[in-house]
């Protein structure tokens, strides 16, 4: 059973992010699997290396994006956003670091995919949208909220 599902409601709108998105939460679930069924081989490492790489890629993207907000209230978010990726950056390296020490951390996995659907997916990816939005760097989608 994976560790964390995608679900439409993650979905933020820009399709290349929501790619990756879901293929983080696919890393995730491997890098748990891993580490609960075939530890110690190789497969752990090769999956928290797998994890990093792609958040680092991910993040960089991102990056592009939020360098393009130039109004007082993006150039905020901005900031907060790159510390939040830094940190999580972070705990992902040290999560790495006990798997070469030789000491899984499952709750540790469990904890940081948790937060990545909390802070990044749910609540700064969506903010970042809006930010986008607000200063025309996004196309509007107008979607059909509202019965016809
Ligand atoms: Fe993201
Ligand atoms: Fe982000």
């Amino acid at each position: 059973m994976p560790l964390i599902d995608w679900t439409d409601g993650m979905a933020i709108g820009i399709d290349p992010l929501d790619a990756d998105h879901r293929a983080l939460l696919g890393h995730f679930n491997e890098l748990h699997q891993a580490v609960a069924d075939v530890w110690p081989t190789s497969a752990a490492l090769a999956a928290g290396d797998t994890l990093i790489d792609a958040l680092h890629v991910h993040f960089r993207q991102e990056q592009q994006l939020l360098q393009r907000l130039t109004l007082p209230g993006g150039i905020c978010h901005r900031e907060e956003h790159l510390i939040r990726h830094e940190e999580f950056l972070d705990r992902a390296t040290a999560l790495r670091a006990e798997l070469v020490a030789g000491r899984p951390n499952r709750k540790a996995i469990e904890s940081l995919a948790v937060t990545l659907t909390d802070f990044e997916l749910v609540r700064f990816d969506f903010q970042m949208v809006g930010h986008l939005l607000r200063e025309g760097l996004l196309p509007v989608k107008t979607a059909s909220l509202l019965p016809a």
